[in-house]
């Protein structure tokens, strides 16, 4: 029995969408709980912010992850001064509202590339030998109640964030052999920016029934920060192929 399980001291984790919303608020959190992080994010300003939230010994790294080849160099580089991971969370994403008559086949690309494949290629860094530390290491990536259900003009995120499920499962036993665990979190409607931008695409009824969606009225981004973080912990070392659901209970209905 262990009492010290929140004690992320001498852990390395690597955030990507550390600037704004879940991405944020889970690195303010491991970073109130001792971990050492590495955050990432295409937009420089809002990850200085992150940054000044964050212990001294965190770090930043500018990637845009619709530059699917362009991520290894860059995170290979960084990693050689920051050192080896505990954790890959990855959190970036970006939503994509459109009936299918107006779907943009090259808007389809970009949150392919961002939600999905980027998933594929930090994970696969991440398992390199020497990337990773061999105690407990932990990737977690993140779906969405839309990984689970379907909803109308919503086909292109629902595809990038079902698809994540796949890869948690497949990766689960894949990197089974090199005790990398592989879990995901889905959340359902979080009050952040990616929510207020989709809103604007909705009706007024939109925040009632966005509520009704939920039993347990919307989440806080914290909710999600608490989730990812027992996936990382030594508590979940057990833990690996796992969908966790911290949706208020939408997808229970
Ligand atoms: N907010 C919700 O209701 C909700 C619900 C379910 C799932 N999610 C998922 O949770 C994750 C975080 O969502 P959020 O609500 O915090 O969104 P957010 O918009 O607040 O934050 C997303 C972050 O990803 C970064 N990002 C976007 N494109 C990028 C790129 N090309 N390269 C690198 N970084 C990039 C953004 O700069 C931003 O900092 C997403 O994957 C989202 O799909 C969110």
């Amino acid at each position: 029995m262990r009492k010290d399980f929140l004690d992320f001291s001498g852990k390395s984790i690597l955030i990507s969408g550390a600037g704004s919303g879940i991405g944020k608020a889970t690195a303010q959190y491991l970073s109130f709980l001792g971990a050492k992080l590495l955050l990432l994010d295409v937009n420089e300003s809002s990850l200085k912010e992150t940054l000044s939230l964050c212990n001294d010994n965190c770090d930043l790294l500018i990637i845009d992850l619709s530059d699917s080849h362009g991520i290894k160099n860059l995170l290979t580089n960084k990693l050689k001064s920051f050192g080896a991971l505990d954790g890959l969370v990855h959190l970036a994403g970006i939503p994509y509202i459109s009936p299918l008559k107006t779907l943009n086949l090259d808007t389809v690309d970009k949150v392919l590339k961002i939600n999905t494949i980027a998933a594929i290629e930090l994970s696969k860094i991440f398992s390199k030998n020497k990337m990773y530390k061999i105690e407990n290491p932990s990737i977690v990536l993140i779906s969405s109640v839309y990984g689970f259900v379907g909803s109308s003009a919503n086909v292109a995120y629902a595809m990038s964030k079902s698809a994540i499920h796949g890869i948690t499962k497949s990766l689960a036993i894949e990197l089974s052999s090199k005790k990398i665990r592989v879990n995901c979190v889905a959340p359902g409607f979080i009050k952040t920016k990616m929510l207020e931008n989709v809103a604007g695409s909705f009706d007024s009824d939109y925040n009632e029934r966005l509520n009704l969606l939920h039993p347990l009225g919307l989440g806080e981004a914290d909710d999600i920060a608490y989730g990812i973080t027992y996936l990382l912990s030594d508590m979940s070392k057990w833990v690996t192929g796992t969908i966790l659901s911290v949706d208020g209970g939408f997808t229970s209905q």
